[in-house]
């Protein structure tokens, strides 16, 4: 396995792509909220990542082996969606919990990074799972040091949602981010501490926790007769599924958050303050 050391230049070109899509979110935060269709949120982020950013909607079209090429400009993971939610014509329900993930290329480099939306006030359960999954997140983002495993990202983020009551997916995992959308590693979110390939300055690569409400089992959506749309994962129980992503590159001290912006929700408490500065 050979994982990119980013030069200073790729680094460079990764904050500004990582930015930008972190911006998009910002943008589209007003607009998530009751009677707004996923498809409405999707010409909205592709009008600005193209039109104001400059940049290219790197889902647009983007087709691994085995998949038929994605439709649209961004993922809408909606309530029981674990990951690569079509946008559609469904108007937002208050209640509903969405996940939007943006990712844009600018200058040939890719910016990647998910949120979590409550619609209205939302239940308790919705809201702390929502939170719960952005605290997993974190825990893994905070293990983020040159001599750290990847195995130690994974441990964090599975002890934290387990003890939490809840579970984590095991079929889609973070990845190296570049110029190419996938790279080398994969950063599972389960493991165990001190397993797997050691962290060097200059790695670039998300985090991006995907835990259920209720089993950690999946399942491709097919609702009944129609013909499976090729992307979007549900939870097999149906139980809520919830998903935060950063783009992070490991530096000589630490961790650097590349995906934050001036509408980023703040780190949670836990997370020292001189850690996400430095840079
Ligand atoms: N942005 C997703 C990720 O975090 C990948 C989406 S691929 C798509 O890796 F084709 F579904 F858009
Ligand atoms: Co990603
Ligand atoms: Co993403």
């Amino acid at each position: 396995m050979t994982i990119a050391i980013k030069n200073a230049e790729e680094i460079e070109a990764m904050r500004l792509a990582c930015r930008l899509a972190s911006e998009v979110l910002d943008m589209l935060t007003p607009y998530v909220r009751a009677g707004v269709t996923t498809k409405e949120i999707d010409r909205l982020a592709h009008e600005h990542m193209v039109e104001v950013q400059g940049g290219v909607p790197a889902t647009l079209n983007y087709q691994p082996p085995g998949y038929p090429p994605y439709p649209a400009s961004l993922c809408t993971s909606l309530n029981d969606v674990v990951c690569h939610g079509i946008p559609d014509e469904r108007p937002l329900k208050n209640g509903d919990i969405l996940n939007i993930d943006v990712t844009i290329i600018k200058d040939g480099f890719h910016g990647d990074n998910s949120r979590m939306f409550v619609v209205g006030e939302g239940s308790i359960a919705a809201r702390r799972l929502c939170q719960i999954t952005y605290e997993a997140m974190w825990k893994g983002i905070v293990k983020v040091r040159p001599g750290a495993r990847l195995g130690d990202i994974g441990h964090a983020i599975q002890t934290f949602a387990e003890n939490a009551g809840f579970s984590i997916v095991r079929e889609f995992c973070g990845h190296g981010v570049g110029r190419r959308f996938h790279e080398e590693p994969q950063v599972l979110h389960y493991g165990r501490p001190g397993t797997l390939e050691e962290l060097v300055p200059g790695m670039i690569f998300t985090i991006e926790p995907m835990i259920n409400a209720g089993r950690r089992e999946i399942k491709e959506d097919r609702k009944g007769n129609r013909p499976y749309d090729g992307w979007t994962i549900v939870t097999r129980d149906r139980s809520l599924s919830a998903q935060w992503e950063h783009t992070v590159l490991v530096t000589d001290t630490g961790y650097e958050v590349l995906t934050l912006s001036a509408g980023s929700p703040p780190p949670p408490a836990f997370v020292g303050s001189a850690a996400v500065a430095a840079s």
